[in-house]
């Protein structure tokens, strides 16, 4: 994994930006799949501001996210569809039906798992997938003990990850107990990765990721078998790097 560290989360999200839209001009259309959280937040404010000065076009780009909810409806404030409309959607030139979520109001949330795939399938896969990372190192909602072969399904989410998404909802008994998300082997058919770390509360699972061992019980560590994965990293994320720490 290519570990570019950066001072501060203005410099992430300047750089991550810089990345997406280097990357978008590079092939049409462009696939690209897409997190949420508060990580990617200030990298969507710059793609934006590069898209109304007018440096970047988001008209060949095709997005898919990684995960949802079960449980809330796509206008919920707290649904992740929700989130990428105020976000980023609202605010570029990306054509609507280029737009792909999994739909957690689904009858049938198997088959709308095993559909997402094919779709993914069908468009020729992930040029570029943005990713964040729990505090336990879940990537998507994929929680400590996902295996490496695990694709788009209905998992149960951790009460770790109830606890720290909480700080979006009023309360902790609203946080889903469930959500829909890719695997990490769809994560990992991804041409390139883009994970992205910031602040003192994601050390240990930087750490572990970068410098532990390749397990389930840290699913980010997965990603170093990838290819052509690059992990940006801010100062306090990166604070417990033996790489940071040499003297
Ligand atoms: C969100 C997602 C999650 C987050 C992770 C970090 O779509 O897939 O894996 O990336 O929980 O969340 P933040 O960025 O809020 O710390």
């Amino acid at each position: 994994m290519k570990v570019i560290i950066v001072k501060d989360y203005e410099e992430l999200s300047r750089k991550a930006s810089s990345i997406i839209a280097d990357a978008l001009q590079r092939k049409k259309p462009f696939v690209l799949g897409l997190a949420t959280g508060g990580t990617p937040e200030g990298c969507y404010k710059e793609l934006i501001r590069m898209y109304q000065a007018g440096c970047i076009d988001f008209s060949h780009v095709i997005t898919f996210n990684l995960d949802e909810y079960v449980g809330l409806p796509p206008h919920h404030p707290n649904s992740y569809r929700y989130y990428m409309e105020e976000k980023l959607f609202r605010h570029i030139n990306i054509d609507p039906k280029n737009i792909h979520f999994l739909n957690s109001k689904a009858r049938d949330l198997e088959a709308e798992c095993q559909a997402y795939e094919e779709i993914i399938k069908a468009v020729g896969g992930i040029d570029l997938q943005i990713l964040g990372i729990g505090r336990n190192g879940h990537i998507a909602f994929n929680e400590p003990g996902s295996s490496i072969d695990s694709r788009t399904r209905v998992v149960t989410l951790s009460h770790e990850t109830r606890i720290a998404n909480s700080r979006f909802f009023s309360s902790l008994e609203e946080v889903p107990k469930k959500a829909l998300t890719m695997g990490i082997g769809t994560i990992l058919d991804a041409r390139r990765i883009l994970l992205l770390a910031s602040g003192p509360t994601k050390a240990e699972a930087i750490k572990a990721t970068i410098e532990g061992p390749i397990t389930p019980a840290v699913p980010a560590s997965f990603l170093r078998i990838h290819e052509d994965c690059t992990l940006i990293v801010d100062l306090d994320a990166g604070s417990l790097l033996s790489s940071l720490n040499k003297n």
